[in-house]
């Protein structure tokens, strides 16, 4: 099997039950994930098509097949998280549709105003703090706690570890067709930014709207935004620096497990 493994998995969505606070009973960890799954539903399809215009100047055959197999992995992303984030959308939060088409706005105006090079930067300053976010998300254990929801545990579970399958592809391209650290880091900042700001702004809705019906435990409270801010900033400037390179990563023995097991569970797997 290839190291990056295109699967198509059928994960059951929660049809009734849902609470907001469905990760480890944490509600800035659920509302970021319900933040980010929102995100990548605009942000993955935006990659594939970034990635697939730059694929024909790539001249490495070896690193070619990788980024076909990288926009597979996040097409089968985005096709997951749209069918989840019904669910999301169904909890009726004002202002988060409106929210949610200003963010297609930006992915369309980035497809049509803005140059290979920024793309492929934007999507590898995602890329690198996504590999770091699932690594840290694996080793900690939240997806399997005893509060979190099964179903939103499996897919969050199985989307990570395909980031970390795929964590060198975004870098590989960039490297290959620009190599420019300067702009390289910008692009870092950019991405995360933008992303940060996004689930900042879904965070504020999520708890305006849940707090009156759900209570205090969808409260974010100041030490939980100082946190935030730190753990938006640490993997920020790690993957800046000029050394920065995912494939000096070191991966958990539980990764080999995991990519086992969800291509056993796969309805097919090439
Ligand atoms: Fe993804
Ligand atoms: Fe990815």
């Amino acid at each position: 099997m290839h190291p990056i493994p295109v699967r198509r998995m059928r994960f059951e969505v929660p049809q009734t039950g849902f609470h907001p606070i469905y990760i480890a009973g944490d509600a800035m960890l659920s509302y970021q994930f319900t933040g980010l799954g929102l995100y990548v539903a605009l942000l993955e399809p935006f990659i594939v098509k970034s990635a697939r215009r730059v694929l024909p100047r790539i001249t490495d055959a070896a690193l070619a097949e990788e980024v076909d197999r990288f926009c597979r992995q996040e097409a089968q992303h985005y096709q997951q998280h749209e069918r989840f984030n019904q669910v999301i959308f169904a909890q009726g939060y004002p202002g988060l549709e409106a929210r949610y088409e200003r963010l297609r706005a930006d992915f369309d105006r980035m497809l049509e105003h803005e140059d290979d090079r920024y793309r492929i930067g934007f999507i590898e300053g995602f890329e690198a703090n996504t590999t770091q976010g699932a690594l840290h998300l694996l080793a900690s254990g939240a997806l399997r706690h005893r509060e979190t929801d099964p179903a939103f545990g499996e897919l969050w579970t199985w989307h990570m570890l395909e980031e970390i399958e795929h964590r060198n592809v975004a870098f590989d391209i960039y490297q290959h067709l620009y190599g420019d650290w300067l702009f390289r880091a910008r692009m870092c900042w950019v991405a995360q930014a933008h992303m940060a700001r996004f689930i900042a702004d879904c965070r504020r809705i999520m708890s305006a709207a849940d707090v009156p019906r759900y209570g205090d435990v969808c409260r974010i409270r100041v030490k939980d935004h100082a946190l935030g801010v730190l753990m938006r900033l640490v993997p920020r400037f790690r993957s800046m620096a000029p050394a920065y390179t995912p494939h000096r990563y070191e991966l958990p023995s539980q990764v080999a497990r995991l990519s086992a097991r969800f291509t056993e569970q796969a309805e097919s797997a090439t």
